[in-house]
């Protein structure tokens, strides 16, 4: 029995794995790369937390990006509105190709593959109380607002012109081509279906054709189920989520109202779909604002909430795909790996105007930069430093983690030992101190020369804003641009009845 233990002992102590760690290095020990949450406590041989000196530390999971970004080129004939000129929408074609419109009516396009740009001026209109929206289909581009239109063929750009038939709206919230079809949500006027391939034709889904007393339609997105058949998911500020099946046959529409009253009925700011399993809709209740994940099986016209994600700022707009939740603030956003029912991932991005999301990419427009990247997670990590006279130290460490299965935990000692190589700190001080000052003479520089593009930039574009109505495109401008130089601009733009970030506001600057 004695004998048994003897060798047991030593056999458990040796699984506690053995870090070394040389004065002076940083070190990265390991990653928990399933880990959601995680903890890292000083331990000492009976187990018990050591809180002083720690020479170890749990570096936080965190995302990082790779990806490229293509600066809004000036024009050459007309350097006056150079600065003025702003990103205020993008579009995805294809893998490869990415066009952004711009507030003179400029349309930028750039090729990831080739990484050449060009910016076309379309001259279209005058009108510069609306900012249209950028939609692409198939063969043409798209800018529409609520009092015109306007189709490009963008492989020859001299076929252009305006959408006949463009009927005049009160407010035009978000349009979204699917198949031949253009539809817009239309606040209380409801659904317009516009159909491209048929001179444009139109029709409209209005609260008695829906079947409902009144309706406030302000987002909605499409899941085709076959030929001419479609599910519309609407964001209704009266009514919460509501359902349509759609047919669609030559010039005839059949709707059908299958689901009313998902969720919250009067509180959603923005929707979107995973195919059609989840259903995903953002919120804001007084100052909170969360995105909830529904689960609706249609069929036997049920729906359930499945998760609820708290966002800790406020919310512009939701996309999904396949992974992740994309939540566009306004300087930080969110990332949200929803299959683990994780919390949201925070990041920051100046001024985005708008985000798309296609397979994996994330791509948008800040007001100067058109970008694409790819979200990746930095997992936890152990790191160690020591940098103290003593000849050796030898710590003992717990690390508590949650992953999907539950919480772990795993100990290990880490033994910091002398290395042949001993800077002297005080001259490692002085090189930080060098590099340290440096860097604050390039920031302060930098601040001053940005602060003075700022001024004259938001100078220009509030005056444009000025009498914007509500629109998708107008929400996308970011209004706290202009309160920094004008506070009580609040009232003329639609998104002020949020509170906004408590962030400073700086220009544009290049992401990666
Ligand atoms: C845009 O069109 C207007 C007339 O519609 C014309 O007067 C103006 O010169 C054009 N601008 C450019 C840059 O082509
Ligand atoms: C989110 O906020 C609500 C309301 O404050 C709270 O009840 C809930 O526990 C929060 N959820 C998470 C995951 O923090
Ligand atoms: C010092 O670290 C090395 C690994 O770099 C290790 O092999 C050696 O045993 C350590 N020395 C002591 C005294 O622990």
């Amino acid at each position: 029995m004695i004998i048994f233990i003897y060798f047991l002992i030593p056999t458990i102590s040796k699984a506690i794995q053995t870090y070394f760690v040389q004065f002076g290095e940083v070190k990265t020990l390991f990653e928990v790369v399933d880990a959601l949450e995680a903890q890292l406590i000083q331990i000492d041989d009976n187990n018990k937390i050591i809180t002083n000196s720690q020479f170890c530390i749990l570096s936080k999971r965190t995302l990082f990006t790779e990806g490229q970004t293509f600066q809004l080129t000036n024009y050459e004939f007309d350097p006056i509105s150079e600065d003025s000129d702003l990103l205020i929408d993008i579009v995805i074609y294809g893998n490869s190709d990415i066009y952004g419109l711009t507030i003179n009516n400029g349309l930028f396009h750039a090729n990831l593959n080739t990484k050449i740009t060009n910016l076309y001026h379309l001259n279209f209109t005058d009108d510069q109380n609306q900012l249209p929206q950028l939609i692409i289909s198939s063969k043409h581009l798209f800018f529409v607002s609520a009092n015109y239109a306007y189709y490009l063929d963008f492989l020859n750009l001299q076929n252009k012109g305006p959408v006949l038939n463009w009927q005049s709206k009160k407010t035009l919230y978000y349009s979204e081509i699917m198949d031949n079809y253009l539809f817009s949500v239309l606040g209380i006027d409801g659904l317009e279906i516009y159909f491209i391939d048929q001179d444009y034709q139109s029709y409209l889904l209005d609260h008695q054709s829906i079947g409902l007393l009144t309706i406030d339609f302000r987002d909605f997105s499409i899941v085709k189920i076959k030929d001419n058949n479609y599910f519309l998911y609407i964001l209704c500020k009266i009514n919460g989520v509501i359902i349509i099946e759609l047919i669609i046959s030559d010039t005839k529409i059949l709707s059908k109202l299958l689901l009313k009253n998902i969720g919250s009925k009067t509180d959603g700011i923005a929707l979107t779909i995973n195919f059609n399993e989840a259903l995903f809709v953002a919120y804001k209740t007084k100052n909170q604002y969360y995105v909830i994940q529904f689960n609706i099986e249609i069929v036997s016209r049920k729906w359930g909430s499945v998760a609820r994600f708290n966002i800790s700022n406020k919310i512009i707009d939701i996309d999904v795909n396949n992974q992740f939740i994309l939540v566009q603030g306004t300087h930080t956003h969110f990332i949200i790996y929803y299959l683990d029912k994780q919390n949201a991932i925070p990041f920051q991005l100046t001024s985005v105007k708008q985000f798309v999301l296609a397979d994996n990419n994330i791509y948008g427009t800040t007001s100067k930069y058109l970008f694409q990247f790819q979200p990746k997670i930095q997992p936890f990590q152990i790191k160690c430093f020591i940098d103290s006279d003593s000849n050796q130290i030898e710590q003992k460490y717990k690390l508590m983690y949650r992953n999907n299965q539950g919480w772990q935990q795993k100990e290990f000692k880490v033994n910091f030992n002398h290395s042949s190589l001993i800077v002297q700190k005080s001259f490692l001080l002085f090189v930080f101190l060098l590099f340290f000052i440096q860097i604050l003479l390039c920031v302060a520089y930098r601040l001053y020369k940005n602060q003075r593009e700022i001024l004259t930039q938001s100078q220009i574009l509030e005056s444009k804003i000025r009498q914007l109505p509500q629109n998708r495109a107008s929400k996308l401008l970011m209004p706290h641009t202009f309160r920094a130089t004008q506070p009580n601009l609040e009232t003329r733009i639609n998104t002020n009845d949020f509170t906004d970030d408590n962030t400073i506001l700086q220009k544009d600057k290049k992401i990666f």
